[in-house]
């Protein structure tokens, strides 16, 4: 029973057979144990505790102040929550870029402290030292290029990457040694669809999507958009599943009205 549920987890190797075999994968942020619970259950492919969480739990406006410490409390709690799917984890700005010394640390007490099974760094050429250093140490690390919002500051904006053909070049060459050092998926996100084909056509590792189009191998998108908890995003590629801001108002007003009109506890609800 127990070798049963063991083979029915989801491990980097199972991703490898699912671009082969032409299935899509299915990845969603998570960054707290009830959500990842559900995300799970519902049986998702990969949770992502991204860098994100910086954004819609922590009310930052960039990804850049998030910590460590921070990203290793939501990982360890989004782990607990987690059966089957794999949990991919975000370095942080400032935790890699530096040295692979310094990367190889931070991938290894992501490990040890949160029991994700891999960890996701942004950048091509600039971090393969570091990508190379995790891999020899065991971790499995999955890539980020296209817009990398860890570097928005260098972007100045949010739009679409890569559109112009050196970007492009520069992109492919990335993704392909991103490959070469031993990657086991990279996500694409917002850059042309086509270009995004013509990557996840030419890699043998999956290609997952966040703004890239329906070429990637799988899609991935943040909890709080699809699920519409964060009702001021609305870029194109989004789609929104749910009106949760919407449901939870509701619910909300219609507990307040019911505690300010007593009808609320009721004589069930009572001891
Ligand atoms: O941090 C994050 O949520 C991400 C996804 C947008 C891919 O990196």
């Amino acid at each position: 029973m127990a070798a049963e549920k063991e083979a029915r987890k989801i491990t980097t190797h199972t991703l490898q057979k699912m671009k082969e075999a032409g299935e899509k994968i299915s990845m969603l942020t998570a960054y707290d144990f009830s959500f990842a619970k559900i995300i799970d259950a519902a049986g998702i492919d990969i949770i992502l505790v991204g860098d994100s969480a910086s954004n819609v739990m922590a009310g930052h406006e960039t990804t850049l102040p998030i910590t460590l410490d921070q990203m290793i409390y939501h990982a360890a709690s989004v782990v607990r929550g987690v059966q089957r799917c794999l949990v991919v984890v975000d370095l942080p700005f400032g935790t890699y870029q530096g040295n692979s010394r310094e990367a190889l640390h931070s991938a290894i007490r992501i490990m040890k402290e949160t029991g994700g099974h891999a960890v996701k760094l942004e950048g091509g050429e600039e971090v393969l030292e570091s990508v190379r250093r995790i891999i020899s140490a065991g971790v499995p690390v999955m890539g980020h290029l296209g817009l990398t919002p860890q570097s928005i500051y260098k972007f100045g904006t949010y739009t679409v990457r890569a559109r112009e053909e050196a970007e492009a070049a520069k992109l492919k060459q990335d993704a392909l040694l991103l490959q070469e050092a031993g990657c086991f998926a990279l996500v694409l996100e917002k850059i042309p669809a086509l270009l995004a084909k013509e990557v996840a056509e030419s890699l043998s590792i999956p290609v997952i999507g966040i703004g890239a189009g329906h070429h990637c191998d799988g899609q991935v998108l943040v909890m709080h958009d699809m699920l519409g908890i964060n009702t001021e995003f609305r870029p194109r590629f989004l789609r929104r599943y749910l009106d949760l801001f919407g449901s939870v108002t509701s619910a909300v007003q219609q507990y307040i009205s019911d505690v300010k009109s007593v009808s609320f506890p009721g004589d069930q609800e009572q001891y």
